[in-house]
């Protein structure tokens, strides 16, 4: 967070429940594009030069907390009952006891606004030496938001909530955007004469606008061109048009940067995640929090979370990738499942319905079919062989290592029973179970020794 005397606190509306979402879950911790609200409005506010970010939170706050625990300079209040948005902003009263200066104040809910229009609005604020200065914009749809009434000059007079509006009051489309400066010696005192008389029984923030108003204090609108920036998320239905407005933006950007995109409707990349030019992704894919590099391709239905993928790599059909590295010339899949912590250096080759868990896999190997690889280190050159396993796993409270060194070749069909070391450049025939170390340059049979009686077949069956 920047600091700098002049510049604002910044307080953050996060504790109603979202009673639109008919949800467990607090609003502002639903997803958009795989993170939650929240992070979008602290992204915003610490973009910015601020004294202090506060959030107030109620309705599981416990929940909002631990969704934000890696935001470490923002401080908490508690708002006990949500009582409306007055009754928010009062609680953190205490907070500004014998503070000057300006409080920026923001909605956990409308997270598409960009730092331009938080810095366009704060000029407006200073600018207009106004007690307040609303983010007002004009909407063809206005349902839900509250109707700014205009005084003399550029001035407002009043905000009307729509549970309040009259007819007339409800065809305004000049709409409050919930994004205002107040002069905090301003604030709190209008605050403080609210009052709950309203068709929905709550304190009202927006009421503060006709207190100060009506006593001649300057209340002024910064009207924002975009009003898709100041749209709420009160709905899953809001939520969505949030979302795809991201992922078109997000999209749009990688395909002008060179990367190919075989369907932007149906992939999504979160705002976290880089791509490099030359770089094509086939329908459906997500990615999340990653990193793809130049000429690395993705075929339908990969999914990808907090993975890095080198260049020229090759992720097949229905590959699930979670917190792995892929160096370059590698190819994964057809449905392959690479779980955290699985690193696979250049040109290794992971087949369809492998498995590899907390397992380095050194350059040039391969599992080409059917197997499970976990806590394991591969060395380079290593063949593993269809439907080998390592069995990793005895029930007890550790799971077990395996280390197969350089240039082995596991035949199919066979398993290791961890902890166990495979030397180098050692055969472990098909079939095999290897339970004990083997020395470098073996061959190991651990298989029982066939019996063939020719004929018997046609006396079995008579
Ligand atoms: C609010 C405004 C409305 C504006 C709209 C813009 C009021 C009374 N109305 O309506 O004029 O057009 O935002 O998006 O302010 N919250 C609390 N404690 C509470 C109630 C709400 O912290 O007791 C928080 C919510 O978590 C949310 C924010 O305040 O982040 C806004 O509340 P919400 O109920 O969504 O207000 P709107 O009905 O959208
Ligand atoms: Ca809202």
């Amino acid at each position: 967070m920047m600091t700098d005397s002049t510049a604002p606190h910044i307080v953050i509306l996060a504790a109603g429940q979202g009673k639109r979402m008919y949800s467990d879950l607090p609003k502002v911790v639903h997803q958009v594009l795989f993170r939650p609200m929240l992070h979008y409005v602290l992204d915003l506010a610490e973009s910015i030069p601020t004294q202090s970010i506060t959030v107030v939170v109620g309705h599981g706050e416990e929940v909002v907390r631990k969704a934000c625990e890696n935001y470490s300079a923002i401080s908490y209040v508690r708002q006990d009952q949500q009582r409306g948005t007055g009754d928010a902003v009062k609680s953190v009263e205490s907070h500004f006891k014998g503070k000057k200066g300006t409080l920026l104040l923001m909605s956990g809910d409308v997270i598409s606004l960009t730092s331009e229009t938080l810095t366009g609005l704060l000029a407006k604020h200073y600018e207009s030496k106004a007690a307040c200065t609303v983010a007002t914009t004009l909407m063809d749809l206005p349902r839900g938001y509250g109707r700014i009434v205009r005084g003399p000059g550029q001035t407002i007079s009043d905000i009307r909530e729509e549970a309040d509006c009259s007819d007339a009051d409800r065809r305004i489309r000049e709409i409050n955007g919930g994004l205002y400066c107040f002069e905090i010696s301003e604030l709190f005192p209008a605050l403080a004469k609210i009052q709950d008389k309203n068709n929905q029984h709550e304190f009202y923030l927006t009421d503060v606008i006709r207190i100060l108003s009506a006593e001649n204090k300057r209340v002024v609108p910064f009207v924002i061109n975009d009003s898709k920036e100041i749209a709420g998320i009160n709905d899953r239905y809001a939520l969505w048009q949030v979302e795809a407005a991201f992922q078109d933006k997000i999209n749009q950007r990688w395909m002008l940067k060179g990367v190919s995109l075989q369907d932007p409707k149906t992939t999504w990349i979160d705002s976290r995640t880089t791509l490099e030019p030359d770089c094509s992704i086939e329908s459906g894919c997500t990615i999340i929090n990653s990193h793809i590099g130049k000429g690395s391709h993705l075929e339908s239905f990969c999914r990808v979370t907090d993975s890095r993928i080198d260049d020229f790599v090759h992720i097949k059909q229905g590959s699930y990738i979670e917190k792995s590295e892929i160096a370059t010339k590698s190819s994964v899949g057809p449905y392959a499942h690479l779980r955290p912590g699985s690193i696979l250096e250049s040109a290794v080759k992971i087949g369809n319905f492998v498995e590899l868990k907390k397992t380095r896999m050194g350059a040039g190997s391969k599992a080409s079919h059917l197997s499970y690889v976990g806590d394991a280190e591969i060395g380079k050159d290593v063949n593993l062989g269809c439907g080998f396993i390592t069995c990793n796993f005895d029930g007890g409270p550790e799971k077990h290592k395996t280390i197969i060194e350089d240039g082995v070749f596991v035949g199919s069909d066979s398993q290791t029973v961890a902890p166990v070391r495979i030397g180098k450049g050692s055969y472990i025939a098909s079939g095999s179970t290897v339970t004990e170390d083997v020395p470098a340059e073996s061959l190991v049979l651990t298989r029982g020794k066939q019996t063939t009686k020719p004929g018997y077949a046609k006396k079995y069956r008579r």
